[in-house]
């Protein structure tokens, strides 16, 4: 199980890794999402050179750089021109502007940015930056950088900066985003595929994006070129045995790994059953991959597909009330020897899907919940159990 937040050792694939990046080649930049939609998920194509290689449940991690608005309204409420000379983390000199484009994390505002500038001001913090500071005043603090970005704290409380250097004690590092996979090698040589929601919100009265994900939203062109590095993940992987059924269950871009899986499969020409369970908000609009999987469907590769498109109705349908109307079945595949897979959020659909799993071990084993813990402990031993949530 992933419950994945990137190991802090990543073993890269080939010779690059997050501190070494390959500059990858934008390929494809498509919306999957269609314009009614209230998400605007993007599928992203990236080229790989010869060498560099990936299995079906792997990621690729993305290394953004900061909107150039975002740096210039940065530089202009700290009243720096950008030219001034720093030390990068390496203790290389580069430009402040530099700086703030590709090295420093000005996007969402960490609690520990907010004490490291309040410390800034000696004995003379205002009494609204004190107010959120020492563990007594935690949850205010966690309320107050919710939503907000480094520029709001510099714009509520100007003054603290006094020299560009600064602000690499104040500001995290500008971190890379794991993407899941969403291609398999075998079906696209030279390629790598993601499959991303752009993650746009107001707050505070200001228009946000996701680092990250708005990079590629908005700044990624086909074309472009983006720093990438491949990060193996041994915990989420197709069975050995070609035969094996496999049980997805992938709403929103939790479909991405699965959708490598299923190509992997095909290209190989691999016999066992699939059964992908897939839920979004509307069939119309936010129906992922739609014709690739209902020809995956049509041509027999997979076995059952399954959708919950939860606001197409007025009662909320998700993946786990389609287990849950198929249970007798699920547990047949289970018994069986299936592999049953999650990838997506790990705040509430992971453990809602395991609690309905538990539920169709029950039911189908005709037991009580204990047993089913057990046979889903079992399961797990096997690695027939496998998430890879965020
Ligand atoms: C192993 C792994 C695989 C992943 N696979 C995928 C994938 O296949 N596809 C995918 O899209 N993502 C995936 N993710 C998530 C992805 O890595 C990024 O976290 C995501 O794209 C957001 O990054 P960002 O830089 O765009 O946003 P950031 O700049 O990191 O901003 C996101 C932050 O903004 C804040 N925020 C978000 N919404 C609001 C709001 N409404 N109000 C206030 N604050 C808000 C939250 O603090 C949130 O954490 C995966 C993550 C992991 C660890
Ligand atoms: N860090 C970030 O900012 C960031 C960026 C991108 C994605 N993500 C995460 O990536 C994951 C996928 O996001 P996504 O937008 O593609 O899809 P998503 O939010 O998981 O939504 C996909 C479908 O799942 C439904 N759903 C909601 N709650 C559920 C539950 N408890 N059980 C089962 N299904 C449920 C949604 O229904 P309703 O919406 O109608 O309730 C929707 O139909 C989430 O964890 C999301 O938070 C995070």
């Amino acid at each position: 199980m992933t419950e994945t937040t990137p190991a802090p050792a990543e073993k890269a694939h080939g010779k690059y890794t997050r501190n070494q990046p390959y500059l990858s080649r934008v390929l494809t930049n498509r919306r999957l999402t269609g314009p009614e939609s209230e998400k605007e998920t993007i599928h992203v194509e990236l080229a790989l050179e010869d060498g560099m290689t990936y299995t079906p449940g792997d990621a690729v991690g993305i290394i953004p750089t900061n909107r150039e608005s975002q740096v210039h309204d940065v530089l202009r409420a700290l009243g720096f021109t950008g030219s001034e000379p720093v030390e990068d983390h390496y203790k290389n000199q580069i430009s402040l502007l530099e700086a703030l484009t590709a090295h420093l994390g000005i996007g969402k505002l960490a609690r520990g940015s907010v004490n490291q500038y309040a410390k800034l001001y000696g004995e003379n913090v205002p009494a609204g930056l004190a107010a959120l500071l020492g563990t007594e005043n935690k949850a205010l603090a966690e309320e107050y950088v919710w939503g907000r970005e480094f520029l709001d704290l510099i714009t509520e409380f100007p003054g603290a900066i006094t020299a560009p250097q600064q602000l690499f004690v104040v500001l995290q590092r500008l971190q890379p985003r794991m993407y899941s996979i969403a291609s398999s090698q075998a079906a696209h040589p030279g390629e790598v595929h993601t499959t991303v929601r752009v993650v746009r919100y107001t707050a505070h009265g200001h228009d946000r994006q996701g680092v990250a994900s708005g990079h590629l939203g908005e700044r990624a062109p086909v074309g472009a070129h983006l720093p990438i590095y491949l990060h193996e993940n041994k915990a989420f992987r197709l069975p050995e045995d070609p035969t094996a059924p496999v049980i997805m269950i992938g709403p929103g871009t939790g479909i991405a790994p699965f959708r490598a899986f299923l190509e992997h499969r095909q290209v190989l020409g691999q016999s066992g059953p699939n059964w992908l369970f897939f839920g979004e908000q509307r069939s119309v609009s936010d129906y992922l991959y739609k014709e690739q999987f209902l020809a995956m469907h049509h041509d027999g590769l997979l076995t059952q597909l399954h959708t919950a498109f939860s606001r197409d109705q007025s009662k909320k349908v998700y993946v786990q009330d389609r287990m849950n109307e198929h249970a007798a079945e699920l547990y047949a595949w289970l018994e069986r020897g299936a592999y049953f897979y999650v990838c997506g959020d790990a705040s509430r659909m992971a453990k809602d899907v395991e609690t309905a799993l538990l539920d169709c071990i029950a039911k189908g084993c005709d037991g009580t919940l204990e047993h089913a813990a057990e046979y889903l402990a079992e399961m797990k031993k096997q690695k027939r159990y496998q998430r890879d949530v965020y």
